[in-house]
Parts: structure tokens; sequence; C-alpha cells
């Protein structure tokens, strides 16, 4: 059990594809393990590889644990395979983008898939905030940031702190 470091932006490893997982093997399940314990220290509900420094395909993710709940998914060479043409917006917070909620507009409902850590192919339909959360998750498996897709005015007017983000990143 480890809490990880989790890499802000501008990081450049955050702009990074990642790289199929290939094997399940122990080292694996410690990264998938920790990955969930830095999740829930952060505290956050959705935590992708290349955020803690793992250039693969694989995101964590409990979208009700913060109601009492805890449903924690591990979802391994995640894809989507289906999408609703009925879109929603959110306010997406990134634990990469500290103190910048991004308003972003996605597909309201997917099918995802993913296989588990036993290395089941799993399958499900995905709504609400739990179709926003794995969007995003699987968005930083490409090198996207909710930021890419905000409205253009609400980017400009985040720029101060994405810079002030940059700067501390620099500095450190
Ligand atoms: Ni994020």
């Amino acid at each position: 059990m480890a809490v990880l470091p989790i890499l802000r932006f501008p990081d450049p490893r955050l702009r990074l594809p990642c790289l199929p997982v290939l094997q399940i093997d122990d080292d694996l399940r410690k990264l998938a393990t920790d990955m969930l314990d830095t999740m829930y220290a952060a505290p956050g509900r959705g935590l992708a590889g290349p955020q803690a420094g793992a250039m693969l395909r694989i995101f964590v993710m409990d979208v009700t644990w913060k109601d009492g709940i805890p449903s924690p998914r591990i979802c391994l060479n995640p894809e989507i395979l289906d999408w609703s043409d009925e879109v929603a917006t959110c306010m997406e917070g990134c634990l990469s983008i500290p103190g910048v909620p991004a308003e972003v507009t996605r597909p309201a409902e997917i099918t995802l898939q993913w296989t588990d850590l036993s290395g089941a192919v799993l399958e499900e339909r995905l709504t609400g905030f739990a179709a926003t959360c794995a969007q995003h998750e699987l968005d930083h498996l490409y090198g996207r940031l909710c930021i890419d897709l905000m409205p253009e005015a609400a980017r400009v007017a985040a720029s101060p702190a994405l810079a002030a983000l940059a700067a501390a990143g620099a500095a450190a």
C-alpha cells in the first residue's frame, strides 16, 4: 500500500499516449492498488496511469465512495465500444490540474469494455458521472486533458491559473 506522487500539469508525461497492458503480474497488481490508494488519499474519484507516472493503459475510478458507498474499479486496456448521441456537460476536476475546473461536454452514456485484474474482459453501460469520469480517465491514456476540451472563452479565463501551475512546476 503506497500513495504515489501525482504528476501535475504541465509535466510532459501527461501528454504521451500510453502502452497497452500486456501482462497482469505482481508489479501491475501493486501499481493498481497504489493507484487506488493515491486516488482515495488525494482525494479524488479517478486516476489514470500517467498521473502516477505509469505510461500504461490503466485507470482506476470510484465514483460513489465520497457518498459512503465504495465501488472501486480497476480498468486495464479500456475501450469505448459505443457512445450515446445525447451529451452531458459537467464541471470536471483533475488531480493533475488542481484548482482549474473544466466545463466539458461529452456523450452522456458510453459502453465501456475493460480487462480487470483477474484477466476477465468486462463490459458495462455507464451513465451519469460514471460515464463522465471514465471518459476523462480514458482521455489521459491518449495524453488528452480536460482543459483541451474547455470552451475557448473558459480556457482563456483559466490561462493565468494554468500559467501559475506551470511556474510552480518549473520551480519544483
Ligand atoms: Ni484527470
